[in-house]
């Protein structure tokens, strides 16, 4: 086992720069997946690790030794491709074997490897099939049995799950996860899929155009995203960001979205602000703003809505079943306490920095002129116009008391409250039924 320590690694294919000054330190022991859209350098950066490619310029240690000119085979690294092509023609066993046959190991130390690696991935009743005799979830485990009898200090694995469906991937996660646990081997792990990331790793390297964006623990990116990028990359379905802007220490968005700014660590920004919320964290509740259900998707488990503010699209994903279908009203209150506020031209977070330690936002001088009008009506919003449109900021002077006459933290007007539309009381263990009528369709 080892460290793994990236100091300003960079690369470049002819002029196009594709990673761009990368530093991680993975600890000994440690599971970190690198995380990002497709193309933004992670495959780059692991074959750079694994010796397939030059480092151009920057550092990479394993173990504390500087292994920018070591050749792969001396680097005691294992990779595991997504095409992890076994060699049709060699048995399981010696599928597994080949490679401490290649490194002139002796038989009997192979047999015994092999076995051993075929014991910890439930592969020894298959050592002597073939390839094509065996599902794909199989094949998947013996490429990752080739890597384990190596027993190298650093297990790199390149999307490999990418090729299975979706139940074994959830399967075969949940296998590494625990192959993991059981052999500490220190781990770097290549995924564009951020649930992969979330529910495997220690840490989360998330990459963008080849920067890192941020690093932290799982629920580390998920609490505290530290810019808009990481925010709308980690959770599922994808953060709301809902532009407005911040006035008395209130975020005020279209359809008369009211919430507390006291996060965002600015009194007053009269343009230019993002309230970020996830799904899951808006509340259906009668004191909330009216939105339009536009889709509405039960899984059983879950009801996701799509939903329409003033125009604005706002997804929302709860425990409880709704009888309600598209075209019907309901009324969202976002949790007070799960807010994100970010800087709409930088992207950055507003307020505290993330515990990671990365820069924080910088944040803009208030009193910005604005270029939207509040809303005087449903049909007025000011999401989507573009800056500089309207210097009306003056207009917006009455929302102040408006403000106070929302319901405890968040709210809409009062005189827009309609109590016959449909809703549920979005927090508690059994769905609540508190008013409008029927059983959920
Ligand atoms: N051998 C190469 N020559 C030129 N460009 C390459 C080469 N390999 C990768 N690239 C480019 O480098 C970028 C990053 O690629 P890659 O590391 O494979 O991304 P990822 O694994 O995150 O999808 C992409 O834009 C890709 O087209
Ligand atoms: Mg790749």
């Amino acid at each position: 086992m080892a460290e793994v320590n990236l100091r300003d690694v960079r690369k470049a294919y002819g002029t196009v720069q594709v990673l761009r000054g990368i530093d991680v330190d993975v600890a000994d022991g440690e599971f970190v997946a690198l995380v990002g859209p497709s193309g933004c350098g992670k495959s780059t950066l692991l074959r750079m690790i694994a010796g397939l490619e030059d480092i151009a310029q920057g550092e990479i240690r394993i173990d504390d030794r500087l292994v920018n000119n070591v050749p792969p085979k001396q680097r005691d690294v294992a990779m595991v491709f997504q095409n992890y092509a076994l060699y049709p023609h060699m048995t399981v066993a010696r599928n597994m074997g080949f490679s401490l046959k290649l490194a002139g190991r002796p038989q009997k130390e192979i047999d015994e490897r092999v076995a051993a690696a075929a014991a910890i991935l439930d592969l020894s009743a298959l050592l002597d099939r073939y390839p094509r005799q065996l599902s794909g979830g199989q094949r998947q485990r013996v490429a990752m049995g080739r890597a384990i009898v190596r027993d190298p200090q650093v297990f790199l694995f390149d999307e490999p799950l990418s090729n299975l469906d979706a139940k074994l991937r959830v399967q075969m996660r949940a296998e590494i996860k625990a192959l993991h646990q059981r052999l500490r081997t220190t781990t770097v792990y290549v995924t564009h899929d951020q649930v992969e990331a979330m529910t495997m790793a220690d840490k989360i390297v998330v990459m963008r155009d080849g920067h890192v964006e941020q690093i932290g623990a799982p629920l580390d990116l998920y609490d505290h995203p530290q810019n808009m990028f990481v925010a709308g990359f980690i959770g599922s379905p994808a953060m709301n960001f809902i532009k407005g802007w911040i006035e008395d220490g209130q975020f005020h968005g279209p359809g008369n979205i009211i919430a507390p700014a006291k996060d965002a660590g600015v009194d007053s920004m009269l343009d230019g602000v993002v309230l970020g919320i996830r799904p899951e964290h808006l509340l259906l509740d009668p004191a909330g703003v009216e939105a339009t259900v536009t889709v509405v998707e039960q899984t059983g488990s879950e009801t996701y809505l799509l939903l329409d503010i003033d125009g604005q699209r706002i997804n929302y994903l709860g425990r409880e079943r709704v009888a309600i279908g598209p075209g019907d009203k309901v009324r969202i209150m976002p949790d007070p306490a799960r807010l994100h506020f970010f800087d709409e031209k930088t992207g950055q977070r507003l307020g505290a920095p993330a515990s990671s330690g990365l820069p924080s936002a910088s944040l803009p001088s208030p009193g910005l002129p604005s270029p939207e009008k509040p809303g005087t009506g449903r049909g007025s919003s000011p999401h989507g116009r573009k800056a500089g449109q309207e210097p009306g900021a003056r207009a917006r002077a009455g929302l102040g008391s408006a403000a106070a006459r929302v319901l405890s933290l968040v709210g809409i007007r009062a005189d827009g409250y309609r109590p016959e539309l449909h809703y549920m009381r979005g927090s508690g263990p059994a769905s609540t039924r508190t008013r409008g009528g029927g059983e959920p369709r």
